[in-house]
């Protein structure tokens, strides 16, 4: 298989290295906005480099990975759909909420696969914590907390075309409740604060905020996010059952610390998303390959990265007017 990638930038760069390792993909065709930099990510690779995006579309190629910028994915995997190309997009699809509609019905009926990045669902934690719920093992599960906790906050100049703390951020916790407990949010309140640096204010957002899920079945999960985790890079979910209770994310680089006698994880903190979940994002490329190839059921498609987002719009609603919301009234 020849695989294409748009945008070799943090995350494209990984993304470019995985494929390069994979056994069923004989050639990476790497391109980004910036030629040189797909230049010298390709030369450090040992790969070859397009000399625009748009040769991408021209290459003869199999597959398609999008690692671009947000504003850039939807015209991106709209491009790879009508060329036929299976695509592998970053999360998330389009820069909104009604850009994300808008794309799924452009690429509704067309049977080519487009598969959303939200590694939590290659997770083995969070894999894990799946299966010990549907085992029944847990009993009925009365909480789940989820947490995305970043050692510190990312440039003023990211945050107005982020989406907010809840798009950004909490979409992956957001789907990683769904995808653990197999069960649908259908109520959200939530909160948030600004006691970092002024920019987060300044574009309208917060640096820290909590999400109270209400699930289909009466569970209540509890999503909370931080930009200011000096301690580290801290991703957990939690499933507290009638009968037992497990945890996704709990190992020796938990950047926490036991405030009295207690366990002290015994490496150094995870620093952040890259390292943490490196086993993750080459699963979910080992499995988007299959899913290209034919061999595989997509494992993320566009619809349950809308229901992520759903929830991120409610979240951001209930914070704004202080209000519970349901999903129903904001989905479209
Ligand atoms: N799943 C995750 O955990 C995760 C983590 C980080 C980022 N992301 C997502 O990945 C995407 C990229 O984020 P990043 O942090 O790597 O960004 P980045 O800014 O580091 O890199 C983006 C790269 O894309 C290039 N580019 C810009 N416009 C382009 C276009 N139209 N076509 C091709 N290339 C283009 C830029 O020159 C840059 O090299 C974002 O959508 C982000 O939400 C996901």
């Amino acid at each position: 298989m020849r695989i294409g990638l748009a945008g070799v930038g943090r995350i494209g760069a990984g993304h470019a290295e995985t494929l390069r390792g994979l056994g069923a993909v004989e050639e990476v065709v790497l391109a980004d906005a910036d030629p040189v930099r797909a230049r010298r990510v390709a030369d450090k690779l040992g790969v070859r480099a397009a000399g625009a995006v748009e040769d991408l579309f021209t290459a003869g190629l199999d597959a398609l990975v999008v690692a671009a910028p947000t504003a850039a994915h939807a015209a991106l995997v709209t491009r790879a759909v009508a060329a036929d190309l299976p695509v592998f997009c970053e999360k998330p699809l389009a820069a909104d909420l009604d850009g994300t509609v808008q794309l799924m019905a452009e690429i509704a009926g067309t049977g080519v696969p487009v598969q959303v990045g939200l590694q939590r669902r290659f997770d083995p934690g969070h894999i894990a914590a799946r299966e010990a719920v549907r085992s029944g093992s847990l009993g009925w599960v009365h909480t789940v907390r989820s947490c995305t906790l970043d050692p510190a906050p990312p440039p003023a100049e990211y945050l107005p075309t982020s989406g907010g703390l809840f798009r950004d951020c909490s979409v992956h916790d957001f789907d990683a409740v769904r995808f653990v407990t197999g069960r649908e949010v259908v109520r959200v309140t939530a909160t948030g604060a600004n006691r970092g640096d002024a920019f987060f204010a300044e574009a309208g957002d917060i640096d820290t905020g909590a999400a109270l899920l209400t699930l289909d079945d009466g569970t209540i999960a509890l999503v909370s996010a931080a930009r200011y985790n000096a301690a580290g890079y801290d991703v957990r979910l939690e499933v507290l059952g009638s009968k037992d209770s497990v945890v996704a994310g709990l190992d020796d680089r938990t950047p926490v610390t036991p405030a009295g006698p207690g366990l002290r994880p015994a490496g150094p903190p995870h620093t952040g998303f890259l390292e943490r979940f490196a086993e993750a994002y080459a699963a979910e490329l080992r499995a988007f390959v299959e899913v290209a190839a034919g061999r595989a059921d997509n494992p993320c498609p566009p619809g349950d990265c809308l229901e992520a987002l759903y929830v991120a719009e409610a979240a951001e609603v209930s914070r704004a007017e202080n209000r519970p919301v349901d999903i129903e009234e904001v989905r479209r």
